[in-house]
C-alpha cells in the first residue's frame, strides 16, 4: 500500500477546495468514493494487511469516507444555494419594465377637451368636408371674388372653384342650410394655409361654433367664450376681446389670451405684443342669414372659430408650433 489512509483524506480535500461547480466536486466523488475509488480500493487492500493492523485501518478508513462524503456532499448544496440566489433569483422588489404604450396626440386631447366643454354647454357636434367649394368657404360667407379679405388666408387652389377650406366657417352655412333655428353647434376639422413660421403651420385645426336664436347678443358670445377659457385654461386665465374684421360677422373680435411663455412681457412667440390670438368671433352679418333665409327681424347669433394648435401652445408652454407635426417621439411622449 503506497499512500496512507491520510494522505488520500488531504489530497481529497485539497482538490475539493479548487473545485468551483458541481461537475467537478461530482467527478471527485466516483474518484475517491465510487466503486473503484482510491478510498473503496483501500478498505478492500486491508485485507492484505497482517492480522492485527486489519481492525485500526478498517477503523481510520471508514472514518474518511465518511468525512469525504459528507464534505462532498456539503460543498454541493453550498453552490446549488449560490446559483440560486445569483442566476434564478427573483427580486420581487425591482420595478417592473415598463411596456411601451401608445398615446393620444396632444392636438387630439385639446380637441376632445374642448368637444366635452362645448357639448357640457349644450352644443351639438357637426362635421364637413375638407376639400371645399369656393362658394362654400368664400362667396357664401360674404367674401367676393377680388374681395381684399380673401388676402387674409392664403388659399391652396386645386381647381378654380375647389380649394383646401382655410377655415371652418364654412360650416356654418352648410347647417344653417339644412337647420332652422334654434342652432347650436361646433363644428370641429383641419384646415389650410399657404403659411409657416413659429406660430402658423400649413395644415392646423379649428373648432367652428354657431349659435342662433331669439334675443342672442354680444354678451352671451363673451359668456359663452369666458366659461370656454377658463374650463380649457384655468380660472386665472387672461383674454381680451380686441376689435377685428370678419366678412361675415358684425360686429367682430378676436380674442387673445395673456401669453404664457412671457407672461406677457413680450417674446418672439407672441411677437413681443405679450398677446397671443386664439380665436375670432363675432355676431352673424344679417347678409348671411338673408342668404340661407332665416329671418333676420326675429333671429340673431354669434360665430366663433379657433385654432387648436395654439391653444395646445399656450395650454403646454410650446414655443414653436411645428413641433405638434414634427413626429419626434421625444415631443410626444411629453403628453
Ligand atoms: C378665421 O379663420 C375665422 N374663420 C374665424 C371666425 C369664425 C371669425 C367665426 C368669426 C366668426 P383667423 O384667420 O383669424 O379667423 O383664424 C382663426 C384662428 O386660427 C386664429 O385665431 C389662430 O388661432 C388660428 N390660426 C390661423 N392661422 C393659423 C395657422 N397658419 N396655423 C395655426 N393656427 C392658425
Ligand atoms: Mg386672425
Amino acid at each position: 500500500m503506497e499512500k496512507t489512509i491520510e494522505q488520500i483524506k488531504e489530497e481529497a480535500l485539497d482538490e475539493l477546495k479548487t473545485a468551483s461547480d458541481i461537475e467537478t466536486i461530482k467527478a471527485l466523488s466516483v474518484l475517491y468514493l465510487g466503486r473503484k475509488g482510491l478510498v473503496t480500493q483501500f478498505l478492500r487492500d486491508i485485507s492484505k494487511l497482517p492480522q492485527e493492523k486489519r481492525p485500526g485501518a478498517g477503523k481510520q478508513a471508514n472514518k474518511v469516507k465518511k468525512i469525504l462524503d459528507t464534505a462532498f456532499k456539503e460543498a454541493i448544496e453550498l453552490l446549488k444555494k449560490e446559483a440560486a440566489e445569483t442566476d434564478d433569483h427573483i427580486d420581487v422588489s425591482l420595478p417592473g419594465r415598463a411596456v411601451a404604450q401608445g398615446s393620444l396626440h396632444p392636438i387630439t386631447q385639446i380637441n376632445r377637451q374642448i368637444f366635452e366643454i362645448f357639448t357640457k354647454l349644450g352644443f351639438d357636434i357637426a362635421e364637413g368636408p375638407e376639400v371645399e367649394t369656393d362658394y362654400y368657404n368664400f362667396e357664401a360667407l360674404n367674401i367676393p371674388k377680388n374681395h381684399p379679405a380673401r388676402d387674409m388666408q392664403d388659399t391652396f387652389y386645386i381647381s378654380d372653384n375647389i380649394i383646401l377650406r382655410t377655415q371652418t366657417s364654412p360650416m356654418q352655412v352648410r347647417v344653417m342650410e339644412k337647420q332652422k333655428p334654434p342652432v347650436r353647434i361646433i363644428a370641429p376639422g383641419k384646415v389650410y394655409r399657404c403659411d409657416s413660421d413659429l406660430t402658423h403651420t400649413p395644415m392646423f385645426h379649428q373648432v367652428e361654433g354657431l349659435l342662433v336664436d331669439e334675443n342672442i347678443s354680444f354678451g352671451d358670445l363673451k359668456g359663452i367664450l369666458n366659461t370656454f377659457i377658463h374650463q380649457i385654461f384655468d380660472t386665472q386665465t387672461s383674454l381680451r376681446f380686441r376689435p377685428s374684421f370678419f366678412p361675415f360677422t358684425e360686429p367682430s373680435a378676436e380674442v387673445d389670451i395673456l401669453c404664457v411663455i412671457c407672461r406677457g412681457k413680450g417674446c418672439r412667440v407672441c411677437s413681443h405684443t405679450g398677446w397671443l390670438e386664439v380665436l375670432g368671433c363675432g355676431m352673424v352679418h344679417p347678409v348671411i342669414f338673408e342668404n340661407i333665409g332665416y329671418d333676420t327681424s326675429r333671429y340673431t347669433g354669434f360665430a366663433f372659430g379657433m385654432g387648436v394648435e395654439r391653444i395646445a401652445m399656450l395650454k403646454y408652454g410650446i414655443d414653436d408650433i411645428r413641433k405638434f407635426f414634427e413626429n419626434d417621439l421625444r415631443f410626444l411622449r411629453q403628453f
